[in-house]
């Protein structure tokens, strides 16, 4: 094994794991579509009957709200068309959402004075293909985008959660217009919300929503929150202007949660530390305001099933032919990100340009993709990083490559479901490497895809996918590149048995924390909040704990 392998230790090595593990061997090993495996290792959307959500849920409603609305409205001469939007929550929420039902409340950015006073064009069935539940949107003007979204939210809360905190900018304004925003969106779910309601907000963008839908709810329901970004160490959340305020907010839910055990229990340090609030470690439960507010760990996933099918179809399977066939025998490492800072781009680039220099022989027979797709380009430091990697895929470009060969291929833009797994299939290596992320879904898409099972997961030991996914991962350092470099090495000279035996602990992992396990665990600890038994059959057992890891 090469030095510098980095291996975290699996915490969770129940039996049900190790059954797993079985089950992916054999599909590894005879190359068969995983079929027999239970219920919450492979998804209960393939489940017989009422979807796994709707038992739970029994005549409930969901209603869920995220400032990332799931489709876009595309005017094509067909029509109306609604197109799915791109990122890691509404990867992870849309399946969720076709099969429980119910409102989705998300912002409708940029809005004219004329659209928004057109209520019937703020609620839709979608999604096209068969409308499953409710959009709802919320106008938001020009300028409330540029000073809630970009401002507040992405210039301060997002580098805040991500440890960058010299790229904060804590401005009055933009703090007010956050304020007003989660006000407005408070109005809204209350508007939309009936008796019972499960309402369960999502994400940095409404950590105030919970109190304010608290304030003035009349629908009596749980109220739970998902954060999908890291938790910072309280030395560093403190730096924010308005921790209280924040905290507060978060507190108006029932049940607030996180994808790793760090998260949560920064969470609680700030809690007790920052507000001196009485906080229950054993129980992870906060004492506030007369209540008890829950705080849970639960790794979110992915559809596991929908991107191994996809993956497995005759129309994936030519694309990687043919992707490979254009890489003339060449080795392929893969990235694909939003194009963020936090996702390790500029350290990716110059752990190749190591590599290839280290390794002169790997010329012409290696190639790194990078497929980035754009992102919150009215933020500068966004701006600036598409700047720097142009220049970097330039430079490295320049200095390794021939009039017939280019190391680094970039494409700047999203690319459809089908070519992405096209992409995840034929890549020999896949760098995922963020300075820090909250879970990661990319890494799990790579794995989820991988038909013969031989490729290598290379991944930032700073991600909450590093705590999901363990030791079947090559983990790395972020910060240190010449590590990464040499690991990228290791991974190219891996023996295939080797590659098969990580792939097959990773799909085990990946399978066992699929999004709809992911929301069967959630969702039952969101129904638990005080609020008396689900109404429906739920018919399963409940979580022995509020955690996975534990
Ligand atoms: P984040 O939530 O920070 O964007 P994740 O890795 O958790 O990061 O999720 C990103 C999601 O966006 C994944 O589902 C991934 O497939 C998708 N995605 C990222 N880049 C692209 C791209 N260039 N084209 C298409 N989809 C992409
Ligand atoms: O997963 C974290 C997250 O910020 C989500 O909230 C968001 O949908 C995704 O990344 C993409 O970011 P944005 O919605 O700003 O494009």
């Amino acid at each position: 094994m090469h030095p510098r392998y980095t291996e975290m230790a699996v915490r969770d090595r129940s039996p049900e794991m190790e059954d797993l593990q079985g089950g992916a061997s054999r599909i590894f090993n005879s190359a068969v579509i995983p079929l027999a495996v239970e219920h919450g290792q492979r998804g209960a959307a393939a489940l017989p009957g009422p979807s796994l959500a709707r038992r739970l849920l029994g005549d409930r409603r969901l209603l869920l709200v995220s400032n990332r609305e799931p489709y876009v409205r595309k005017r094509t001469p067909d029509g109306v068309r609604f197109e799915r939007t791109t990122g890691g929550l509404v990867t992870a929420l849309e399946p969720v959402m076709r099969e429980s039902g119910g409102v989705w409340v998300a912002w409708q950015p940029e809005s004219d004075a004329r659209e928004t006073a057109i209520e019937s064009e703020r609620r839709f069935r979608v999604p096209d293909d068969g409308p499953q539940f409710t959009l709802r949107q919320v106008p938001l003007t020009k300028n409330e985008v540029v000073r809630y979204y970009y401002g507040f939210a992405n210039r301060a809360l997002w580098p805040l959660c991500h440890y960058f905190v010299d790229r904060c900018r804590f401005d009055e304004d933009e703090w007010k217009q956050y304020e007003q925003i989660n006000e407005r969106f408070a109005a809204a779910v209350v508007e939309e919300a009936r008796a019972g309601d499960v309402v369960w907000v999502h994400d940095y963008h409404f950590c105030l929503l919970p109190q304010k839908i608290r304030e003035r709810r009349r629908h009596g329901g749980p109220i739970a929150f998902f954060l999908h970004i890291p938790f910072p160490a309280e030395e560093v959340f403190r730096v924010l202007p308005w921790r209280r305020q924040v905290l507060e907010g978060l507190l108006g839910a029932d049940l607030v949660a996180f994808h790793t055990d760090e998260y949560a229990g920064d969470f609680l340090g700030c809690c007790e530390r920052l507000l001196d609030a009485d906080v229950d470690h054993e129980r992870q439960v906060v004492h506030w305001d007369g209540r008890e507010v829950r705080v849970g760990v639960f790794p979110i996933g992915i559809d596991v099933e929908e991107f191994r099918a996809a993956a497995a179809s005759p129309e994936a399977a030519e694309r990687a032919a043919s992707i490979r066939k254009g890489l003339g025998g060449a080795r392929l490492i893969l990235g694909v990100d939003r194009l963020d800072y936090s996702k390790g781009i500029l350290e990716r680039l110059h752990a190749i340009d190591l590599l290839l220099t280290a390794r002169p022989e790997l010329r012409r027979r290696l190639v790194f993709l990078q497929v980035a797709v754009p992102s919150r380009e009215q933020v500068h430091d966004y701006r600036e990083l598409k700047r720097q990697v142009d220049e970097m895929v330039g430079r490295v470009n320049g200095k390794h490559g021939t009039a017939n060969w280019q190391p680094v291929r970039y494409l700047y833009r999203g690319v459809p479901r089908e070519e992405l797994v096209a992409y995840y299939r034929a890549a020999d290596v896949c760098l995922v490497n963020p300075l820090r992320d909250g879970m990661n879904l990319v890494a799990m898409e790579y794995v989820a895809c991988q038909q013969d099972g031989d490729g290598v997961l290379v991944l930032s030991e700073l991600t909450g996918a590093a705590r999901t996914l363990g030791d079947g991962a090559l983990l790395v350092n972020p910060f240190a590149i010449q590590e990464t470099a040499d690991t990228l090495a290791a991974a190219l000279e891996m023996e295939p048995a080797e590659r098969r035996r990580r792939m097959q602990r990773l799909f085990a992992r990946v399978t066992a924390c699929d999004v709809h396990g992911w929301l069967e665990r959630i969702l039952t600890a969101a129904l638990e909040e005080g609020h008396g038994e689900p109404r429906g059959d739920a018919g399963h057992a409940r979580p022995r704990s509020m955690s996975l890891y534990h």
